[in-house]
C-alpha cells in the first residue's frame, strides 16, 4: 500500500444540526447517521488513497478555523455549512483564502424549499454546488475532488 504521505488529504467540514443525522427531520434529511456517512466516506477515500478527515460544529468559529487550517495542507474540501449556508459571510470569507478545490454540499435540495433556502452565502466561494441527493452527494462529492485534484485545478 502507498505510504501516507502520498495520499491526498480532504476534509470534511459539516454545520450545525447534522450531528442529528437520523434523528433530525427524517422524511427531509433521512435516517443515515453523520457517523455512517463519515466512515462511508473514509473507506471510500482509503480505495482511492485519499485520507478523508471529518469534522462536525454547531459553532460557525469552529469552522471557520477548519477552513484556515485547511489552507495549509489539504487538498480538498467538502463542506455542508447547513444552516449557516444561507447566512455566514465568515464562512465564505474563509473559503475564499483556499487555494484547493471546495464541493459545497446539501443532503436536501436547498432549492425545493423555503425561500430563505435558496440563497447560498458559499456557493459563490465553492468550484461546485451537490444538493438535494442526500448522503449520495458526498460520496459524489468526492469523486469529484478525486478528478479535481488530480487536475491540480481550484476551478
Ligand atoms: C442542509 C440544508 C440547510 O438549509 C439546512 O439548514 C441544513 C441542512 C442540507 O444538507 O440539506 O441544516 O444544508
Amino acid at each position: 500500500m502507498a505510504p501516507m504521505a502520498e495520499h491526498k488529504k480532504v476534509q470534511v467540514l459539516h454545520g450545525p444540526n447534522l450531528n442529528m443525522l437520523g434523528k433530525r427531520e427524517p422524511a427531509i434529511y433521512g435516517m443515515e447517521t453523520l457517523e455512517a456517512i463519515d466512515t462511508d466516506l473514509q473507506q471510500r477515500g482509503a480505495n482511492m488513497a485519499i485520507a478523508v478527515s471529518c469534522f462536525q460544529s454547531n459553532h460557525e468559529g469552529d469552522l471557520v478555523e477548519k477552513i484556515q487550517d485547511c489552507a495549509d495542507g489539504c487538498d480538498g474540501l467538502i463542506i455542508n455549512p447547513a444552516a449557516f449556508t444561507h447566512t455566514s459571510i465568515a464562512i465564505r470569507d474563509a473559503l475564499l483564502l483556499l487555494a484547493i478545490p471546495v464541493i459545497e454540499v446539501h443532503l436536501s435540495n436547498i432549492y425545493k424549499r423555503e425561500a430563505f433556502r435558496h440563497h447560498s452565502m458559499i456557493a459563490g466561494a465553492a468550484t461546485g454546488q451537490i444538493t438535494g441527493l442526500g448522503p449520495m452527494g458526498y460520496r459524489l462529492a468526492l469523486d469529484a475532488l478525486a478528478g479535481l485534484m488530480n487536475k491540480k485545478t481550484g476551478t
